[in-house]
């Protein structure tokens, strides 16, 4: 776990990260705030133009100061290709990090095709001493296939990106970092670049540990959660509350760690089990898919209540939360339930103008429904609140008090009651549905 050689210092002077969404800008900043020069490479030309100009292309706490700080020793850090890069600076890179986005396809497995032509083209740039890292989540075997296809690649190092959206920056420089190489010079480099940025990096035995680690580490929390759902779904029918349940169960019984039920989004949940899955061809993958089924199909029960307890075109909603969490707080909408509730209720028939969606940090419109981002804007009263996050506006007494004034049904996804001695719900909600 040694610290950075002065040889390592001078090795990684230079970081070119290619893709520069939320994995790769937030590590691109921790690298500079490391005294690595970094320059971004990202195909969606408004990501560049707003890089150069120094602008956060989404909220991340930390992120526009350290936009403003860490890059004013040139003009131009953010670049379309590889080519122009290369035509605009003296590449001296010996670290190349690959983070663009790896989405299903339509056939539920992550798409290899645009990390492979990625891969190929900066292997085509970097010399034997430089060093790819791998950062996208992929399916295990990933790496080995890529050294297989492109033999330009010399050190390749697969590191698994594991924070919080919302706290990224802090976590950067405070999870330990798992690494993973090819060879021992990427062994050896994936070590002393992270060991820049944090102080506990941890090498994982293969590049496929490092690949399953990111994986089992997002499978098994979509588990946690689909089973405290499941918990919810069976204690409705019985009449239970299943937050007194989950905190009794787990009360000074260190065996148990149930989670609460809640709504399980976000870019990385909603499509980890299938690339796990995938990257299983023995049975029982249903165990993870099940779960996932189960999550994905928990927030419809909002529309089933509204559907049983009256609704008319007439009917006025209120959405609380567009971004996929509420906390720690992040104005990413990827994987986030409000689009298939606004939906839900326009194919129940609710017009349009009576659905209201409430966040304080989403600026974007839904289903062509304008984001609000502050409570006090709304003046009508509603016959529904659904509660999609815990962002902790949602949390507050005032806003209480707005919802018990304006609203006449609530709908949540975050009961407050989690604590034994507050469990007297005065709230609706799932997995023991209760009304105001
Ligand atoms: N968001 C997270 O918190 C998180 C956490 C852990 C792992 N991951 C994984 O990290 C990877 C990246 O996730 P993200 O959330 O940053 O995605 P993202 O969509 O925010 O960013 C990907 C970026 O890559 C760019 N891009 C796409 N194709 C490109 C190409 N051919 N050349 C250059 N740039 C290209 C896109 O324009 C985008 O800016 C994914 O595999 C994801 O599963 C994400």
């Amino acid at each position: 776990m040694g610290g950075a050689s002065n040889q390592g210092r001078s090795i990684l002077s230079q970081v070119v990260i290619v893709g520069a969404g939320y994995v790769g800008l937030t590590l691109g900043v921790a690298s500079a705030r490391a005294g690595h020069e970094v320059f971004f490479v990202d195909i969606n030309p408004v990501t560049v133009s707003k890089l150069n100009q120094r602008i956060s292309t989404f909220y991340e706490a930390g992120l526009q100061e350290s936009l403003d700080t860490l890059f004013s020793h040139r003009k131009e850090i953010a670049f379309a290709s590889m080519r122009e890069l290369s035509q605009s600076t003296q590449l001296s890179a010996s670290i190349y990090i690959i983070s663009l986005g790896t989405p299903l396809g339509p056939d539920s497995r992550a798409l290899l095709g645009p990390v492979e032509a990625v891969t190929q083209e900066v292997a085509s740039y970097m010399t034997e001493s430089d060093l790819i890292i791998l950062r996208s989540t992929v399916a295990v075997g990933t790496s080995r296939h890529l050294l297989k296809h492109i033999p330009a690649i010399t050190n390749l190092s697969f590191c698994p990106e594991r924070t919080i959206e919302g706290k990224a920056l802090e976590e950067l420089s405070t999870l330990p970092q798992i690494i993973s190489g090819n060879s021992p010079r990427a062994e050896e480099m994936a070590r002393t670049y992270f060991n820049s940025i944090t102080q506990t990096v941890i090498k994982a035995a293969t590049l496929e540990t490092a690949e399953l680690i990111k994986l089992a580490s997002n499978s098994f929390r979509d588990l946690n959660f689909a089973f405290a759902n499941l918990l919810a779904l069976i204690s409705n029918q019985h009449n239970v509350n299943v937050n007194e349940l989950i905190s009794l169960a787990n009360f000074r019984y260190d065996r148990n760690k149930i989670a609460h039920p809640g709504l399980v989004g976000g870019p990385c949940l909603e499509k980890d089990s299938y690339i796990l899955a995938e990257s299983f061809s023995g049975k029982h993958t249903e165990l993870l898919l099940d779960a996932r089924h189960l999550n994905e199909a928990f927030p419809a029960q909002a529309i089933d209540f509204i559907k049983d307890s009256g609704y008319s075109p007439n009917t006025k909603v209120l959405v609380c939360g567009a971004a996929f969490k509420g906390k720690p707080v992040t104005s990413d909408t990827r994987g986030s339930f409000v689009f298939e509730i606004v939906q839900g209720l326009i194919e129940l028939g609710v017009q349009n103008d009576n659905i209201v969606i409430l966040d304080p940090k989403v600026n974007e419109s839904i289903h062509g429904i304008q984001v609000i981002n502050q409570y006090e804007q709304l003046n009508s009263t509603f016959d529904y609140m659904i509660q999609l996050t815990n962002h902790e506006m949602f949390e507050s007494s005032e806003f209480d008090n707005y919802v018990v004034e304006c609203c006449q049904q609530i709908i949540s996804f975050w009961p407050k009651n989690t604590s034994v001695s507050t469990s007297n719900a005065k709230h609706l909600f799932l997995g023991g549905l209760h009304s105001t």
